[in-house]
């Protein structure tokens, strides 16, 4: 057992997504940004902030781990030490456990109970101060924080610097796939200001190119991986401009092609991988939807076409093509809305509420799980399955 050698993957840790690679191909003008908005910290010790946002897998996690290690190490030769925390906010999702967590990084058995939120940003006050080190906090997809209303841990972070003396200071990046301007605004009347938003756009076809090649040199035995299969496997993410589509098609092209006799990665291996990726996601989810629920959720994937969320209004729109084409009655807006959160509950899809520049709050939809179009596919075959066309599960 295990005496059979691995032919293709030389080091599986690097198509991990927590792996970090030293160097980022095509996010050299987001790291300039970052430099240029975090000089007064690596300088001075002064507070900083910037927002980074872009859709999934447009390496907004990856690229600010990679400029707070670098921003360490640069910092760290220049004799001053920085510390940074990396938290992600749809995993430390309240106000205490963010807290909780960065205060931690300074005492490690301090107890997660018994003490307020208060009580904690006093201690970690003190520690900040004593150490007299910047901090970088990192609050990943923040959206998920703001969504719940725990908006005042921004504010109360921005307030440490009001009196603190450099180089003791809270510096913030925050991440999310929503532009959150409005929502920061009304968080704080902090000094974290808007204007340092960092964009990170999809990936063109040519950069997941050179995201593959780079990754399949780091993790693959030399040659594993043709030029041709690179090709193929930058065709099939470029729908998406997702790097993390990218890399997993690696992954499982690679764990495919260890178990055949070919000794590298086909371009069959390539699209069993592609199929893989998709076979999975949310089928059985779908499957127990009735039919007004998977015409409604086929009208939002329609009518998301590429972007990453979309109106509930321009999906309502989309909503009554659908129905005619598929000569159903289109249910009325509180209905359709029903559908929404009923969905929602089912984790298919996400709602956030956004402020309009032209006044107004509009509910906005969005999906993370799995790109529309191909939700719109799968949809439409089990729409078009006569065996499955009028059933009522849900
Ligand atoms: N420019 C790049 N070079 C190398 N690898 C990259 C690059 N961009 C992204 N990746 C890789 O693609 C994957 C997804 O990137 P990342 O997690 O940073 O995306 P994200 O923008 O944070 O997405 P999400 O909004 O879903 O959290 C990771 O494995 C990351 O290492
Ligand atoms: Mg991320």
């Amino acid at each position: 057992m295990f005496e059979r050698s691995s032919t293709i993957i030389r080091d599986g840790g690097k198509l991990s997504f927590e792996y970090v690679p030293k160097k980022l191909v095509h996010r050299e003008e987001q790291m300039r940004r970052l430099e240029t908005l975090f000089r007064p910290l690596a300088e001075e010790g002064r507070p900083c902030s910037a927002f980074l946002a872009g859709s999934v897998g447009t390496g907004k996690t990856v690229t600010a781990r990679r400029f707070c290690e670098d921003m360490r190490d640069h910092c760290a030769s220049k004799g001053k030490a920085v510390e940074s925390i990396h938290i992600n906010c749809r995993i430390k999702n309240t106000e205490h456990s963010i807290i909780h967590h960065i205060l931690r990084h300074y005492d490690q058995g301090h107890p997660d109970r018994g003490f307020s939120a208060a009580d904690m940003l006093r201690a970690l006050r003190l520690k900040i101060e004593s150490s007299s080190r910047p901090l970088v906090v990192v609050l990943d997809e923040v959206d998920v924080l703001l969504k719940n209303s725990n908006r005042d841990i921004i504010y109360q972070l921005s307030r440490f610097n009001e009196d603190m003396r450099p180089p003791a200071s809270v510096s913030l990046i925050m991440i999310s796939q929503y532009s959150m301007a409005d929502k920061i605004d009304e968080a704080s009347a902090s000094s974290f200001k808007r204007a340092n938003t960092v964009k990170f756009d999809r990936y063109t076809r040519d950069e997941l190119r050179d995201i593959i090649e780079a990754r399949a040199e780091e993790a693959l035995v030399s040659e594993a991986m043709s030029p041709d299969v690179m090709d193929l496997l930058a065709d099939i993410a470029r729908e998406f401009g997702d790097a993390r589509l990218a890399i997993e098609l690696i992954e499982k092209a690679a764990a495919i092609a260890e178990e055949g006799d070919a000794g590298r990665i086909t371009a069959d291996d390539a699209r069993s991988a592609n199929a893989m990726i998709y076979s999975n996601v949310s089928e059985s989810k779908l499957i127990d939807l009735d039919m007004k629920r998977r015409l409604a959720l086929l009208a939002i994937a329609r009518a998301m076409k590429k972007d990453s969320a979309v109106s509930i209004t321009a999906a309502e729109r989309t909503y009554a093509v659908v129905c005619e084409e598929y000569d159903q009655a289109a249910r009325k807006h509180t209905q359709f809305w029903t559908y929404v959160q009923d969905m929602e509950k089912m984790g298919l899809l996400e709602t956030t509420v956004r402020n309009e520049a032209e006044g107004g709050r509009v509910t906005y939809i969005s999906m993370q799980d799995i790109p529309p179009k191909e939700l719109a596919r799968k949809l439409e075959s089990i729409l078009d399955d006569p065996a499955s066309s009028d059933e009522c599960r849900y």
